[in-house]
């Protein structure tokens, strides 16, 4: 087994401790074959020295085969960490300089798992989709600015970036996962309203549709898809939408499909020539952090995701069945500790 370089970010909060479970896992699944170089950052870094990602760390990541990050992100009412800085600084830096435009959310409903559902939305039903979130373009960019700041007659513009090559790549990414899938794909937007960008979405679907003839598609607004999300979710196959849009029905996909603490996400370079990078959904944490009773499984999920990107199928698979196996056997009575579900999957898979 050729050895692969695995740079581990564990961030703030309870980043660190469900990334430790993580790689708990990971080394269970492939023992020996990762070396790992943790990265010193996020929030704390930030206040020690005033660095967010300096670019001798972006060089050695750039070299690394992916990367398996945690959280980042101080307390909420903590004012010396100002919103933004970690955000932009760090993760949209990383997800912007090695080209994640796949933004790869799976979802399912693990058969026991408790979900805020009615009963009807899931009886008998499969929920199993991913959303395939475009990650570089959008609102995401940065693109505006704010003219006569402070004053009453203050602008603030955000324009949305949609490139044809950037819309056109993810696309096709969604379908062909929808043809290896159920073979359905649901474009999300709003192009009763966006017109620019929901016209140049809606015409690169269809045109790669048309490639497509097997896979069938669905066309939602934004504020619709958040309904069938709540009322039908098991209507999903794959999803593909824009950066914001992603962000927002990933949320609420995480929530109905049993809680954030379940939800991975790859951010995807399919093409190898950047690491890609997995991390949980969920964020820092800091109300709990340092009590060990995270839940690490989005995390444990998050690194069958970059096993599977690194052509580890097999292994990917063992973790996803040694996770099934364990959510559903949770019952709401018994709380386990972080490292005590760590330790069950890691035994398990
Ligand atoms: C996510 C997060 C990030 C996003 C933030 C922290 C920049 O909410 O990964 O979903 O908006 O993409
Ligand atoms: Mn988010």
């Amino acid at each position: 087994v050729t050895s692969r370089n695995l740079a581990v970010i564990g961030g703030d909060g309870i980043g660190p401790e469900v990334v430790a479970e993580g790689l708990k896992v990971l080394q269970a699944v492939t023992p020996g074959s990762f070396s790992l170089t943790s990265y010193d950052l996020g929030a704390e870094r930030w206040k020690r020295t005033g660095e967010v990602l300096p670019d001798s760390v972006l060089t050695e990541l750039a070299a690394a085969d992916g990367i398996l990050f945690g959280a980042v992100g101080a307390a909420p009412g903590d004012k010396t960490m100002p919103s933004g800085i970690l955000e932009r600084g760090l993760i949209l830096k990383i997800r912007f300089a090695f080209d994640h435009y796949v933004n790869l959310r799976p979802s399912r409903i693990y058969p026991g798992v408790p979900t805020p559902l009615a009963d009807s939305v899931t009886a008998g039903k499969e929920v199993d989709f991913v959303v395939v979130r475009e990650g570089t373009e959008g609102l995401y960019v940065g693109n505006g600015g704010v003219v006569r700041a402070g004053t009453p007659a203050e602008i603030a513009t955000e324009v949305s970036v949609n490139t044809a090559y950037g819309v056109e790549r993810v696309v096709r990414d969604a379908f062909a996962r929808a043809a290896r899938r159920r073979g359905k794909i649901t474009l999300v937007h709003k192009h009763n309203v966006l017109v620019h960008a929901g016209g140049l979405w809606n015409r690169i679907f269809e045109t790669v549709a048309a490639e497509y003839p097997d896979v069938t598609t669905d066309y939602l607004h934004i504020d619709a898809a958040t309904i069938f999300m709540a009322t039908d979710p098991a209507r999903f196959d794959v999803i593909v939408t824009d950066n914001l849009f992603g962000d927002i029905i990933t949320d609420l996909a995480g929530a109905v499909t049993g809680g954030i603490g379940l939800a991975a996400s790859g951010n995807i370079n399919p093409e190898g020539a950047f690491p890609s990078m997995f991390e949980p959904v969920h964020g820092s944490a800091p109300d709990i952090a340092g009590q060990g009773i995270a839940d690490p499984t989005a995390t444990i999920l998050s690194v069958g995701l970059l096993l599977d990107h690194l052509g580890l199928a097999e292994e990917a698979g063992r973790i996803e069945k040694a996770v099934l196996a364990d959510v559903s056997r949770r019952s709401a009575g018994t709380k386990r500790s972080t490292s005590e579900i760590g330790d069950a999957i890691a035994s398990a898979v």
